[in-house]
């Protein structure tokens, strides 16, 4: 076992985790942050995208020991005194979700874009939604709300 610490969602987690963990295992089994979802575990479908410092990350495809010190924000770090982030807001009003098991992972990597690009055009969204995959809404919802709540920032 190897102990590091971490910061998820702006608390500390002082964990133990084995070699062979995952930052995904982290987050689920020892953070208790179980939205992070494991699809492929193969870094193809991005259902486990995180932001590692700011930037979107496989959760599946990082080891948990190479993150100390590193600050992890996860889906539960969305929703800000009870008030949903505008992603999930947009994501509900433009039914940009049906099974919801990809959608922790378009919603953090479209926090990252909307943050970082919020003037982005519907070619760009389309864009970043095929590095994630989703078996139920056929995407078009999905650039939707990115869109809406893209255009709710500017
Ligand atoms: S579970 Fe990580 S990319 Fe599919
Ligand atoms: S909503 Fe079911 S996989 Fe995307």
């Amino acid at each position: 076992m190897t102990r590091l610490a971490l910061t998820v969602n702006g608390e500390r987690h002082v964990i133990d985790v084995e070699a062979r963990h995952t930052l995904a295992d982290a987050l689920r089994e020892r953070c208790g942050k179980t939205g992070t979802n494991l699809g492929c575990e193969h870094g193809v479908c991005g259902a486990c995208t995180v932001l590692v410092d700011g930037e979107p990350a496989r959760a599946c495809l990082l080891f948990a020991v190479q993150l100390e010190g590193k600050s992890i924000r996860t889906v539960e770090g969305l929703a800000q005194d009870g008030r949903l982030h505008e992603l999930q807001r947009a994501f509900m009003e433009h039914h940009a979700l049906q099974c919801g098991y990809c959608t922790p992972g378009f919603l953090m990597l479209a926090a990252w874009f909307i943050e970082r690009y919020p003037q982005a055009d519907d070619e760009q969204i389309r864009e970043l939604v095929a590095s994630n995959l989703c078996r139920c809404t056929g995407y078009q919802n999905i650039v939707r709300a990115i869109r809406a709540a893209a255009d709710r920032r500017r």
